[in-house]
């Protein structure tokens, strides 16, 4: 017995109404609700105990600890942003732009764990298995225990995974799959979080860890609705621009792990290669002694990262002048540039200003602030910062430049480059601080205003002019 049912739901949030309404009361959105047609089969609630899974309760010390080891995945860029490798029956999502390389990662992953665990099953929803084949060819993935299928209906997927029972299972992606017992259209709402949930489902109780792909619109969000986070153990995101060939693979929740960790690629003819060395790889084209470029001392997860952030102020053509960030927060940089106006008396209101983060990455981190505003400055005045110079520092709306974390590991991967020179904050240097540790080799100053700041990046022991 079915039971059909009219809903509206919200593209952007998940939020479910019987009437329709113009704005979601969830996310505020206009017109994202949605008519959705949903037929659930009875009985739809009790799954879990199918699975087997107790609903006794029992003492915490009771429970198992021993948990099955993660199955290493063969790249360890992967294997760091996932916390340690794949958690058996862990389901985990991999977003992107389309292109970006999603299925060229997990395909990746797939001849791996088919080369040292056992079988893998690769469900392709958007390409042919003569497709996915051509595909392998190029990465060097084929192998007998790498099993492919060209489906989209997920009672078939399931029980294929249930038959095959894999070691890690791809389902490529979750916007094409559908259950047949929900009668919307694929990669509607309620089709993208039922199959998400039965997917949930067969990992937890087969025990096989499953990635999923999902799409993103061009708005950044996944396609379909965010509910989809909440479900799954991990999110992860494939980043990068298109036509750059790097590639960054963030953990944006991870049940399994932190989530500050980054993996870095290179795209080439045969597929993603680990970038080991990604501040020289973000560094190697950098121009010499040009004005607006900084080298930022940056920290992801555990390790030390350096990019150069560039900036281009320029004379506005505009009534009111451009501002743009590529890798850097819109906002913060408005505020940044606000900060130079006020407490250091740049005049910017003429002037167009672009801050870009080179490679494709960003500067998220708060300690970034001080090398956009010395990157801003620079040029402004035309003026090269010194080129073996990094830049460490929280800037607040006083102008000044707080402390910053894991000073130490920023400082030391800088001399390791051959930097010989850091501004950092003031308060970091403070012996109750403990400065202990840092590399001899860094002419290490520390500045406790922007003013001070641009002073000795710009005009120090050089002649002050060309402005
Ligand atoms: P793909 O993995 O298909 O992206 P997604 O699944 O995220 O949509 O990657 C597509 C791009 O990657 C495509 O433009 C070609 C490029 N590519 C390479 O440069 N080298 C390779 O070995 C492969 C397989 C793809
Ligand atoms: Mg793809």
């Amino acid at each position: 017995m079915r039971r059909a049912k009219t809903r509206f739901v919200c593209q952007n949030c998940g939020y479910e109404t019987p009437r329709w309404m113009g704005r979601c009361p969830e996310c505020n959105e206009w017109n994202t609700l949605v008519e959705e047609v949903e037929a659930r089969p009875q009985g739809h609630s009790t799954s879990l105990s199918r699975s087997g899974a107790t609903g006794k309760p029992v003492a915490i010390s009771a429970v198992e600890a021993a948990a099955e080891p993660r199955l290493p995945g063969g790249i360890d860029e992967f294997d760091r942003v996932l916390g340690g490798g794949v958690v058996p029956g862990s389901l985990v999502l991999v977003g992107g732009d389309p292109g970006i390389g999603k299925s060229t990662l997990l395909l990746q992953l797939s001849r791996h764990i088919a080369e040292t665990a056992g079988r893998v099953l690769y469900v392709s929803g958007e390409e042919s298995v003569r497709q996915v084949r051509l595909r392998a060819d190029r990465l060097g993935a084929l192998n007998e225990r790498l099993f492919i299928m060209s489906e989209t209906e997920l009672e078939q997927v399931a029980g294929a995974i249930a038959e095959l029972s894999p070691k890690l299972c791809v389902i490529d992606s979750i916007q094409t799959v559908y259950r047949s017992d929900i009668q919307s259209a694929p990669g509607s709402v309620s089709q993208v979080r039922e199959s998400a949930a039965e997917l949930m489902r067969l990992a937890k109780t087969l025990g096989v860890p499953i990635f999923i792909v999902g799409h993103v619109t061009k708005s950044g969000d996944l396609a379909g609705p965010r509910v989809l986070e909440h479900i799954v153990d991990t999110v992860l995101y494939l980043e990068g621009e298109r036509h750059h060939r790097y590639r960054i693979l963030r953990a944006a929740k991870n049940r399994f792990g932190s989530t500050n960790e980054i993996g870095v690629f290179r795209m080439e003819e045969n597929g993603l290669s680990e970038v080991p060395n990604p501040s020289e790889a973000f560094l190697a084209e950098r121009p010499t002694g040009a004005a607006g470029s900084v080298i930022f001392a940056g920290v992801e997860g555990t390790r030390p990262l350096l990019v150069e952030v560039q900036a281009l102020v320029a004379a506005t053509t505009f009534p009111a002048p451009r501002r743009m960030a590529a890798g850097v927060d819109y906002n913060r940089l408005v505020l940044l540039l606000a900060v130079l106006e006020k407490r250091v008396g740049l005049d910017l209101s003429t002037r167009d200003v672009y801050v870009k983060v080179s490679g494709g990455t960003r500067v998220d981190e708060p300690a970034g602030d001080l090398a956009i505003v010395t990157a801003v400055a620079s040029s402004l005045r035309n003026d090269p910062v010194p080129e073996r110079m990094v830049i460490i520092g929280e800037v607040g709306l006083a102008g000044e430049v707080r402390a910053a974390s894991s000073l130490k590991e920023r400082l030391t991967e800088a001399a390791r480059l051959g930097f010989t020179e850091a501004l950092v904050p003031a308060g970091n240097l403070r012996p109750a601080r403990g400065p202990s540790g840092l590399p001899p080799e860094l002419r290490i100053t520390g500045v406790a205003t922007v003013a001070e700041a641009v002073r000795v990046a710009l005009e120090n022991g050089r002649v002050v002019g060309r402005r």
